[in-house]
């Protein structure tokens, strides 16, 4: 067949979101993890939408190693930013490092389409992904007005709503 258009997206957000867990249900069943651990530094990986071929940086989102998403900015023309929608307690710091990426000289400028996982929606507490949107003052941010983005709840352990994500995302890609 017809060779996919390669895309870089880098994958951010607190850790324990589900971050690593949205990607390894996205990659081919010969290349997926049984257990899934939490991420040290960074990995790269590679999975598919209908249009694209995409190499996707999963990166910690260990407060000691966050200072390695911005080295990954330049390269990267999408962002997938995971937010764990069951934990209101950390809510906050998810928007603080949302804030910082948006102020970053490397993003800021750029039209880069990001792409909100509100991940864990089949935990008890977890709140919808509208309710996120509006805690992350998603619609306010001045430094969105130039972004396209998307917000889907989803399971990452069923896989409900990754695809729907995905195809929105390697649409403003392609
Ligand atoms: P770091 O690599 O430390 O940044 O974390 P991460 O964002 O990659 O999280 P990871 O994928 O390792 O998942 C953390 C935990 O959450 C694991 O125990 C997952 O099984 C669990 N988890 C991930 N997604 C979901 C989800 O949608 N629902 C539920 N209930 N648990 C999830
Ligand atoms: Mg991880």
């Amino acid at each position: 067949g017809l060779k996919k258009k390669d895309a870089n997206v880098i994958v951010v957000g607190l850790d324990n979101s589900g971050k690593t867990t949205i990607i390894n249900h996205l990659k081919p069943k010969e290349t997926k993890s049984h257990d899934i651990v939490p991420t040290i530094g960074f990995t790269v990986e590679k999975f598919t939408s209908s249009a694209l071929s995409i190499t996707a940086f999963d990166m910690s989102g260990q407060g000691r190693y966050r200072n390695l998403w911005e080295h990954y900015y330049t390269e990267c023309q999408g962002i997938i930013f995971v937010i764990d929608s069951s934990d209101k307690l950390r809510m906050v710091v998810a928007k603080e490092e949302l804030d910082q990426l948006l102020n970053h000289p490397k993003i800021s400028n750029r039209r880069i389409p990001i792409l909100f996982f509100a991940n864990k929606m089949d935990v008890r507490e977890a709140i919808s992904s509208v309710k996120v949107s509006s805690l992350l003052q998603l619609e306010q941010i001045e430094n969105m007005k130039n972004k396209p983005w998307h917000i889907c709840a989803s399971n990452a352990l069923t896989g409900e709503g990754l695809m729907e994500g995905v195809e929105w995302i390697s649409d403003q890609l392609r």
